[in-house]
């Protein structure tokens, strides 16, 4: 099932009295999710993900805009009807149900000629709870459950419906980083096994990267860019999505275009062929610095971190306001005891953005 979000803005009631302009929760979002595609929602906290998926299955009405599930209008249609699968940020099982009547609820709560027979609904229960690996677990209550198994019922509970859509709302905030990973895929495998169209949200980056057919950058309400995680991260349309993507971030210079070259502070680092004589951001990648006796930018060796297959280099240059991270490979590491340090820049991992606007800029 295709979901297109037309134009879609939510605004509230602002309750502060000094400011009287309206929260513009959501602004214009437009957007057509693709059948069978599982879509990574990710922006800071506030930017109004939780309020698109609210939109999506309807226990929120746009202020303006309309939403599509295939042909069908569903703008108006009221949450129960659209046939959504939801797994809330504070997804909340039922404390005094067993995993299995916490699952079955969905389900005896259906009316009239929707509601499956009573041996229908065992099985899809079972079904949904072996889906996500917790079928030998069904007559334990939630207190009895570890975290990551909670959320799993959580997801089944979602799922035992067969929706058209399926929406989750930081289903992994809860767990550790281990059981986060161990879950992610789960839900990735789940995804791809249903085929079912799923929004998942998270402020988490590479989360959303790891699992996502596409991603969509939100901040404020605004969607900043939509694309495959990784022409995203290498291509982003402005300095806001360049430093939400990427860990270690992306480490931002003020510098400017002279004559066609990039000049940090005063020396020039790297063409920058067809952009015009202007203050620029430059954003460059840890893995974009290669350390290079000759090369164009010299910095203050801090310290160097080895882990594992990498190293770390922390240096710092006049240009930079935060402590420079420079990720390089382990044999071409400069000494610790050296107290400068000289980079050659990968020119495919810089990015340059125009100091106002913070678009970015190209040839
Ligand atoms: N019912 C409401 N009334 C007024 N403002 C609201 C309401 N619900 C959300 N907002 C505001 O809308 C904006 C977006 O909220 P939303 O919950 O969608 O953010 P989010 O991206 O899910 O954030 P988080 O990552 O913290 O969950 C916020 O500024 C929030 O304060
Ligand atoms: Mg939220």
């Amino acid at each position: 099932m295709k979901i297109v979000l037309e134009h879609l803005t939510k605004r509230f009631p602002n309750r502060n009295k000094k400011v009287r302009e309206d929260v513009i929760a959501v602004n214009d979002f437009s957007f057509e999710i693709p059948d069978g595609q599982l879509i990574g929602l990710l922006g800071p906290s506030g930017c109004g993900k939780s309020t698109t998926l609210n939109l999506i299955c309807g226990l929120e009405t746009p202020s303006s805009g309309k939403i599509y599930f295939g042909q069908d209008d569903v703008t108006n249609l009221p949450p129960e009807n659209r046939g959504v699968g939801f797994v809330f940020q504070n997804y909340a099982l039922y404390p005094h149900l067993t995993v299995l009547e916490n699952i079955l609820f969905p389900l005896q709560n259906l009316k009239g000629q929707n509601r499956p027979s009573k041996e229908d609904m065992l099985r899809r229960a079972t079904e949904a709870a072996k889906l996500v690996r917790i079928d030998s677990l069904l007559e334990r209550r939630p207190s009895e459950l570890s975290g990551g198994q909670q959320q799993r019922v959580a997801i089944a509970r979602a799922l035992v419906k067969m929706p058209r859509v399926l929406l989750l709302d930081e289903p992994l905030s809860n767990l550790d980083a281990r059981l986060r990973l161990q879950t992610r895929e789960e839900i990735r495998r789940i995804q791809r096994e249903t085929k079912i169209t799923t929004v998942f949200v998270t402020h988490d980056q590479e989360e959303a990267m790891s699992i996502s057919d596409l991603i969509v950058v939100m901040k404020d309400g605004v969607v900043q860019q939509i694309g495959k995680p990784q022409d995203v991260y290498d291509d982003p349309v402005n300095l806001f999505v360049s430093k939400f993507l990427g860990t270690p971030p992306i480490n931002v210079f003020a510098g400017r275009v002279r004559g066609g070259q990039l000049l940090l502070g005063d020396d020039a680092v790297l063409p920058a062929p067809g952009i015009p004589d202007q203050e620029v951001w430059a954003g460059i990648r840890p893995e974009g610095f290669v350390p290079d006796a000759n090369g164009a930018l010299q910095c203050d060796l801090i310290q160097v971190e080895v882990m594992g297959r990498d190293t770390s280099v922390v240096c710092r240059h006049g240009a930079c306001e935060q402590a420079i991270r420079a990720i390089v490979a382990s044999e071409a590491r400069p000494n610790a005891g050296e107290t400068k340090v000289r980079f050659a820049l990968k020119p495919n991992k810089v990015h340059l953005f125009a100091k106002a606007t913070e678009a970015r800029l190209s040839a």
